[in-house]
C-alpha cells in the first residue's frame, strides 16, 4: 500500500533530518528545515489517510499515536527555531521521542513495516 510505504519513508527521513540537526554544529540550516516540513506533510495526509485502518482494530492507539505525532512535529520546530544552547538532554529527547513515535507506529501497523 503506497501510503504506507509514504508515511514509513517520511518517518526515516526526518529521522536523518533530526540526526544531521542534533549532530551538525549550527543546528539545522534551512535546506534540514524545509525537508522536515515536507516530511510533516507527507506523514500528516498519508496518516490521516491510515488512521482509517488502523482505527477498526485499535482506535485508542490510533488516537495516541497521532498526537504524539502531532507533538513530535511542534517538538522539532521549537528545536530548529534555537540555534544555540540547546543541551545534550535535549537533543537526546528529541531523537528518542521521533524514534518512539515510529516504535508505536509499528505497533499499530501490527509489527509489519509493509
Ligand atoms: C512526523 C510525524 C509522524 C511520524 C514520524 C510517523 C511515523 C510512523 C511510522 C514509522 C509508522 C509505521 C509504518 C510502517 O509500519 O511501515 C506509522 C504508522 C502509522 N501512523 Fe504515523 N507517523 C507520523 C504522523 C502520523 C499522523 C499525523 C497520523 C494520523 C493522523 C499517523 C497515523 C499512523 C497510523 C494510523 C499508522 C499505522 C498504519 C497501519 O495500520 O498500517 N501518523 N507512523
Amino acid at each position: 500500500m503506497i501510503w504506507l510505504w509514504m508515511h514509513l519513508f517520511s518517518w526515516i527521513v526526518l529521522l536523518i533530518v533530526v540526526l544531521f540537526a542534533v549532530f551538525s554544529r549550527n543546528g539545522a540550516g534551512k535546506l534540514l528545515k524545509m525537508i522536515a516540513r515536507i516530511c510533516y506533510m507527507v506523514a500528516i495526509i498519508s496518516g490521516i489517510i491510515l488512521l482509517k485502518y488502523a482505527w477498526e482494530t485499535s482506535p485508542v492507539l490510533a488516537i495516541v499515536k497521532a498526537v504524539l505525532a502531532i507533538g513530535l512535529i511542534g517538538f522539532c520546530e521549537i528545536y530548529f527555531s534555537r540555534k544555540k544552547g540547546v543541551g545534550n538532554s535535549i537533543k537526546a529527547l528529541l531523537v528518542t521521542a521521533t524514534i518512539v513515535v515510529g516504535i508505536i507506529g509499528f505497533i499499530l501497523a501490527g509489527g509489519r513495516p509493509f
